[in-house]
């Protein structure tokens, strides 16, 4: 699945468009949809969960339905497609041309399942897309866009008037946005990395993110029926987070780095991930102290998510 390119001279939109010399070596495209469908356990088990949830309301879905950030397609069409109305078609879409491909050669068939190329936070929807779902689905894809108005705001705008969405997204992950906005600045991957936003989920500073979503949604014209903030803790390898974690758009910087650079950058977030996970358990559990290193892959990373279930005004 590794394409290899052997270009040294890149414009990086970060710089200003200034041209970065990076060295004469080989790069490896690592936005890998095969490897993220190998460790996504953890993104299938929370789908599953959230589905079996709203499975009343789900059921008599027909029609168009859109998974926004579908990433490779197996939850598209193993947990998503089957909840639904037999005559329910769906449309996963993401910003990756290549896992867009992927997910069409493994998993679209011609009736029910196609994938197609959306930057959800795009300016100009296409026309195509327009007042044309009677549901979309998003899970595990929304904290990786800054502009959350627009996004959702699109979302809204591809409904048709009626009809519902239901999304998860991260809301807090401290262990791992923190690191990140932290090496965003960092002289060494600064260059390759850009606006350190980027790295930082839209709802993670924020003191209230149940309300604010709700409100955000609300302002839109959406009539949210649900709307929750939910504490988790499934997970619990490091290694199988990372490399879920670091085969999707949000990390394809790390194509540009030269093979050291990335695997000091990927110990080091590792490192970072890993003292975070520990210490925010020791705060859990009244400073209790870890009396060897195996035990660190026993414990769970904490994160938390926003689930929501809204619709779509009639008029
Ligand atoms: C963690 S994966 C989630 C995949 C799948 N939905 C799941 O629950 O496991 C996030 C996906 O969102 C996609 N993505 C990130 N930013 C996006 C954007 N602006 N528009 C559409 N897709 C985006 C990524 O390419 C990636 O495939």
């Amino acid at each position: 699945m590794f394409r290899i390119i052997a270009s040294s001279l890149r414009i990086h939109p970060s710089d200003g468009g200034k041209f970065i010399q990076l060295p004469e070596r080989y790069y490896k495209i690592m936005v890998n949809p095969e490897q993220y469908v190998s460790f996504d356990k953890m993104c299938k088990s929370n789908v599953s969960h959230i589905i079996s949830e709203f499975a009343k309301d789900l059921k008599n879905i027909s029609g168009k339905c859109m998974d926004v950030g579908c990433g490779p397609g197996d939850i598209t069409r193993d947990i998503l497609l089957p909840v639904l109305n037999s005559k329910a078609t769906i449309i996963g879409t993401d910003i990756m041309e290549n896992v867009v491909e992927y997910a069409n050669k493994t998993y679209g068939d011609n009736k029910r399942l196609k994938f197609e190329m959306l930057d959800i936070q795009t300016k100009k929807l296409p026309k195509k897309y327009i007042s044309e779902f009677d549901h979309i689905f998003s899970f595990h894809a929304l904290q990786w866009c800054n502009d959350i108005c627009q996004t959702f705001e699109n979302i809204y705008c591809m409904l048709r008037p009626g009809k519902t969405m239901l999304i998860l997204s991260i809301a807090r992950c401290k262990a791992l946005y923190e690191p990140m906005e932290i090496m965003a600045q960092d002289i060494r991957y600064a260059p390759y990395m850009g606006d350190k936003k980027k790295y930082v989920g839209s709802f993670h500073y924020s003191a209230r993110p149940r309300k604010e979503l709700k409100e955000l949604l609300e302002d839109i014209g959406f009539q949210v029926h649900h709307c929750s903030h939910r504490e988790m803790s499934n997970c619990t390898s490091t290694e199988i987070f990372m490399s879920m974690v670091t085969s999707q758009y949000t990390f394809a910087f790390l194509d540009k780095m030269p093979h050291n650079l990335r695997e000091e950058f990927k110990n080091e977030l590792e490192h970072m991930f890993k003292e975070i996970k520990v210490k925010q358990y020791r705060d859990r559990q009244g400073n209790y102290k870890l009396h060897d290193e195996e035990k660190e892959m026993n414990i769970p990373a904490a994160y938390s998510i926003l689930v929501a279930y809204a619709q779509k005004n009639v008029s």
